[in-house]
């Protein structure tokens, strides 16, 4: 499919006014997207479990203009407040999807978001924000009555299609479990334009996967994510890191389909780890990792080999830590986290999580 393909033709119908919400929720990274070409196209591809708790609300209210300007028109609430500050990324936005939805400027939009985790928290709320204002688009062109010449288009690919233009991994929010972004060659259906269902046998144990978040530093990001994949460009370990993540996407088929712990583990640490060493390696250099991350992946380590808990770390771009093991050792974990992680913790603070189904209309 080509990016042509999502242009909407026509629309069938005229609607004046009306309103559509969505919650849509964050996802984690198991392969690690880092490195984008031009239009938000990942230089190498990826898979996430998409979370349940950690997500953001958004209630879209629309009214058609009596003449249609060439301005995007908006207002963004957040928490029930104006905040022209996240404004900018909205226009964005919309600016990289008109091609696509050519409604937007016959309408003034207020938008109303919120997350169910602290804004503050270090968590970056791009993809469940980026992906729930994508299905709200949807959902007006959906009423709209909006016909695509390819009959390959469905509601949630080309929501998809959309939510990657304003964050890539928001592309990976819209369902679940897990969810594979990428062209890669042994996986029928992948594309670098949107993320799709993972296509192959996925064992029950990882249905049950629980992530709870380590809020080690919640401080404002060193790099930002755009500013973090141009690294990439000219990085001397560029082109074998994403043979890599090829490579693992290839030996998790037989993991998920056989529910293999072991060597889950240590695919989806040294993901982690490869992420923060392309970091420690680009022009310029950046540590994300604070002195208790490491200490946190330490005591990890040790409770896993000393209790054979099938318990294993994955890392975003920064300091915080997801730490992730089947339900079946909830309890334990927790109480291994309550008793020797929290302390590494920004004022003991962590959240708990889980795999999810996705988005969900509201
Ligand atoms: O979607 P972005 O541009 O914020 O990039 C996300 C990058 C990582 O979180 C580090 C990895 C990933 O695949 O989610």
């Amino acid at each position: 499919m080509s990016r042509e393909d999502f242009i909407t033709k026509e629309y069938s119908k005229k609607i004046e006014k009306g309103e559509v919400a969505w919650e849509s929720p964050s996802n984690i990274a198991l392969v690690k997207y880092w490195g984008k070409r031009a239009n938000q196209i990942p230089a190498n591809p990826s898979v996430s479990f998409t979370l349940k708790n950690c997500k953001t609300t958004t209630k879209m209210e629309f009214q058609r203009k009596t003449v249609k300007s060439e301005t995007f028109d908006f207002k963004l609430f957040f928490e029930g407040k104006w905040n022209p500050e996240f404004e900018p990324k909205i226009q964005q936005f919309f600016e990289r999807i008109e091609t696509y939805c050519p409604f937007l400027k016959d309408y003034n939009f207020k938008i109303f978001t919120e997350n169910s985790f602290p804004h503050s928290s270090g968590i970056a709320s791009s993809a469940s924000g980026m992906s729930a204002l994508a299905l709200c688009v949807m959902s007006l062109e959906k009423e709209l009555g909006a016909i695509h010449t390819s009959s390959e288009i469905s509601f949630y690919k080309k929501a998809s299609f959309l939510a990657r233009l304003g964050s890539g991994s928001a592309c990976r929010s819209l369902e679940g479990e897990l969810i594979e972004w990428g062209a890669h060659q042994n996986i029928p259906g992948s594309s670098d334009l949107f993320g799709i269902k993972y296509p192959f046998e996925i064992d029950e144990v990882f249905k049950t996967f629980q992530d709870t978040i380590l809020l080690v530093d919640k401080g404002q990001k060193q790099v930002s994510s755009s500013g973090g994949h141009n690294l990439m460009q000219g990085h001397p370990f560029a082109e074998n890191r994403f043979t890599q993540a090829h490579l693992n996407l290839d030996k998790l088929k037989e993991v998920f389909a056989s529910g293999d712990l072991e060597n889950f583990i240590a695919i989806i640490e040294s993901e982690a780890l490869t992420l923060h060493a392309m970091m420690m390696s680009s022009k310029p250099y950046f540590i994300l990792m604070k002195p208790n991350t490491l200490q946190i992946i330490n005591k990890i380590l040790e409770f896993r080999k000393t209790t054979r808990t099938p318990v294993c770390f994955t890392l975003d771009a920064g300091a915080n830590l997801h730490v992730l093991y089947p339900e079946a050792h909830k309890t334990k974990v927790l109480e291994f986290i309550k008793n020797e992680l929290v302390v590494y913790c920004e004022k003991g603070q962590y959240i708990c999580d889980q795999v999810g189904k996705g988005a969900e209309k509201l």
